[in-house]
């Protein structure tokens, strides 16, 4: 990768700026410093240092997000708030995206990155990625609504759903529960309890493919994914 490119893509200006960095002697390759914005870096066995520092190259970003509400899940909306808009701007350099939406008003794991293969792969309804969410649903919820969600319900628009795993925590005027579905159609868990005459009104996603959110991330905090987490999604 030219070094130009490869220092603008890790956050160290525009390319013009960069070229400045480059004039100055601030930049080293293996110990040598490198001023043509054209020299060609191997990133896998070169070591680039900006003014002694080090360069830790990486072309993908992946993020757990625990979604605070009132933010959209998308990277540009004129109006209101962005799940981007909580990154830092050594994050923002990646331009990732978020894989799959929450509602406004949901909280909790979002998945954000730039890799656009594992996000199509997480996201096709053929690999069925369960989610897990944990709800607060007005009326009593009951095991005949597990039982209809176990076969499917009908919804507003007529679509049938594939099988949901509804666990009542709690059974009463407002019932606590967890549903773990393998889709992501538009409002899903509110137009599923819609369609047994239930209404949702707190929602979080605890847990999407084999990850859960960590709990220690406070609403609208963020982390990088470990390796081992990487390791789970990537199967
Ligand atoms: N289902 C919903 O109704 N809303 C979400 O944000 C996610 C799943």
């Amino acid at each position: 990768m030219r070094i130009d490119k490869l220092l603008a893509n890790m956050g160290y200006g525009s390319r013009k700026e960069v070229k400045k960095l480059l004039k100055d002697g601030a930049v080293k390759v293996d110990g040598m410093p490198v001023k043509d914005a054209k020299f060609h870096v191997n990133v896998a066995e070169e070591e680039v240092t900006v003014y002694g520092d080090v360069v830790e190259y990486k072309e993908f970003v992946y993020l757990m997000m625990n979604k605070p509400p009132g933010v959209i899940s998308a990277t540009e909306d004129d109006v209101h708030e962005t799940v981007i808009d909580l990154l830092e701007e050594e994050d923002v350099i990646f331009e990732p995206f978020p894989v799959g939406r929450l509602d406004k008003d949901t909280e909790g794991f979002l998945l954000l990155t730039n890799d656009g293969q594992l996000a199509h792969q997480l996201l096709s309804p053929k690999k069925h990625v369960p989610k897990k969410y944990y709800a607060k649903v007005e009326g009593r919820v009951t095991e005949a609504d597990a039982e209809a969600f176990k076969k499917g319900v009908i919804l507003d628009d007529g679509y049938e759903t594939k099988p949901g795993e509804l666990t009542i925590l709690h059974e009463g005027d407002i019932s606590e529960i967890e549903l773990v579905i393998t889709e992501g159609k538009f409002h899903q868990v509110k137009r599923m309890f819609e369609a047994v005459g239930k209404k949702v009104i707190y929602l979080k996603r605890t847990e999407m493919g084999p990850l859960k959110l960590d709990e220690e991330l406070e609403l609208g905090q963020y982390r990088e994914l470990t390796d081992e987490e990487l390791e789970l999604l990537k199967g």
